[in-house]
């Protein structure tokens, strides 16, 4: 708990008994939040700025002040700086040193504000940066997955859908899927900002102030768009959190999906890629294992990406208005998310520098389970002006001729072929070739290979 300059809570005239042992050590976040503190005294200088521009400090008490926070910045910043365990928070923490520094003038940076406002502001703040630095993250990300889609364009693999093979496709068509998830994530956090912009300071702990403040002040020093409109509002809110929390969970369900499919592929039973050394490792008592524990780690830790989003709706779920000691594991919540993201998106980034694809694999899966059928039904309805439910069951006849015979598509003869509709001639076998079956998908957003060239130079463009 913070003391005044006589080593006392600044609350102890009021409450006489210090606070149990037990819940001081489990109330206090200072080792969480110590983390706030460039943002604490950055909002806090401020502030005092603002006091003395509306002349409720003098300039000789705001000087000391503003003295006082750059000497603790400073002491922090040279890890000089004692976050003691028994200070409540950064913010307390802060103020005591202000005592020790200045002495009593530091009182003069609580007028009117309260901690409800402050942690508000350092918090917003801290998320500002947070934010940019997800969207730089997922910048590189979608960096790299450009190149390997530049170089992958022609590498032909089947398409999955229900985990059967479905129809061929190119490999960069596959990984360019992950660009536009991640440029949503990037746009999701994007808009997050708007929502950031908005300044909590001077709503001090509920009602507003008495002072003649100016909030507009403090907004453009801070480099926010505007002041919050409701001080009660303003206390109670956390959905600027939730929506950080969810962006975060959205973005680690990409990452996730995108882990399980390689992790799939790398199997002995897939063998579509394989991860190299860096990113494997080994078995304590099989030898010749090399696990892909990095991609298991980044689906793995998407588990607490949602307990963290899930933690932070259970907590804002039956709280009424305004704040309560339940919002400070906001902070808590918050920073290991992010943390948690920014190591899975360099993780994901190393994994993804750190594989080979099994290009012949990948073609003879392309192969296997009738993957062209729907061009010969696309054909037949072209060529013969066959509704597509006719041409589907021609098709499905065709197909089951080929299990019963164990051949593939381009396996059968052409007296096969006639032998389920006479119609058909040998311009259907070409149909079988799996380039030929993606180079047919022109259409806006297919997998032919000239839209992935055309897609690669746009993603390119926006990057
Ligand atoms: N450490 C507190 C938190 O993060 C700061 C706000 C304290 N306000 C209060 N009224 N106790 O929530």
């Amino acid at each position: 708990m913070s003391k005044n300059k006589n080593n006392k809570p600044v609350w102890s005239t009021r409450i006489n008994k210090n606070t149990s042992n037990l819940f001081a050590k489990v109330g206090s976040s200072i080792n969480i939040d110590k983390r706030l503190y460039k943002q604490d005294i950055k909002a806090s200088s401020a502030h005092v700025e603002m006091l003395l521009k509306k002349k409720i400090i003098s300039l000789q008490v705001k000087n000391k002040i503003s003295w006082g926070l750059q000497k603790i910045l400073n002491e922090i910043n040279k890890k000089k700086f004692l976050f003691n365990s028994k200070s409540e928070d950064i913010h307390m923490s802060i103020e005591q040193r202000l005592f020790e520094l200045i002495g009593e003038d530091a009182g003069f940076i609580h007028t009117a504000r309260s901690r409800n406002d402050q942690v508000l502001v350092d918090f917003k703040l801290w998320m500002i940066e947070a934010t940019e630095d997800i969207i730089k993250e997922l910048d590189s990300s979608i960096k790299l997955i450009l190149k390997i889609a530049a170089k992958n364009v022609y590498t032909v693999m089947p398409s999955f859908t229900h985990l059967k093979n479905a129809q061929p496709i190119s490999f960069a068509h596959y990984i360019l899927a992950y660009i536009e998830m991640f440029s949503r994530d990037k746009k999701r956090f994007f808009n997050n900002k708007e929502l950031l912009s908005e300044n909590p300071l001077g709503v001090a702990a509920i009602a507003g102030t008495s002072f003649d403040i100016d909030r507009e002040f403090t907004t453009k020093k801070l480099k926010f768009k505007k002041p919050t409109g409701n001080s009660i509002d303003t206390v109670s809110d956390r959905d600027f959190v939730l929506d950080f929390l969810y962006s975060i969970s959205v973005c680690a369900n990409h990452i996730s999906r995108f882990a399980e499919e390689f992790i799939l592929w790398n199997s002995d039973a897939f063998d579509l890629i394989k991860l190299k050394d860096k990113v494997v490792t080994g078995s304590s008592i099989m030898p010749q294992k090399k696990n892909p524990d990095t991609l298991e780690y980044l689906r793995g830790k998407t588990g607490n990406i949602y307990g963290n989003l899930f933690s932070m709706l259970t907590i804002l779920k039956g709280l009424p208005l305004s704040y309560f000691k339940d919002l400070q594991d906001d902070k808590e919540l918050a920073f290991k998310s992010f943390d948690q993201i920014t190591i899975s998106l360099k993780i994901m980034r190393e994994v993804l520098s750190n594989f080979k694809i099994n290009k012949k694999k990948m073609i003879q899966l392309a192969q296997t389970g009738y993957t062209t059928a729907t061009d010969l039904a696309d054909y037949i309805v072209r060529q013969y002006k066959y509704p597509f439910r006719k041409a589907y069951l021609i098709t499905s006849k065709i197909v089951n001729l080929c299990e019963n015979k164990g051949k593939a598509l381009d396996e059968l003869t052409i007296d096969e072929i006639k032998s389920i509709d006479k119609k058909l001639n040998e311009d259907v076998l070409k149909l079988f070739n799996l380039e030929n079956s993606i180079k047919s998908k022109k259409s806006y957003g297919g997998t032919s290979f000239e839209n992935i060239k055309k897609m690669i130079k746009k993603y390119k463009k926006n990057v």
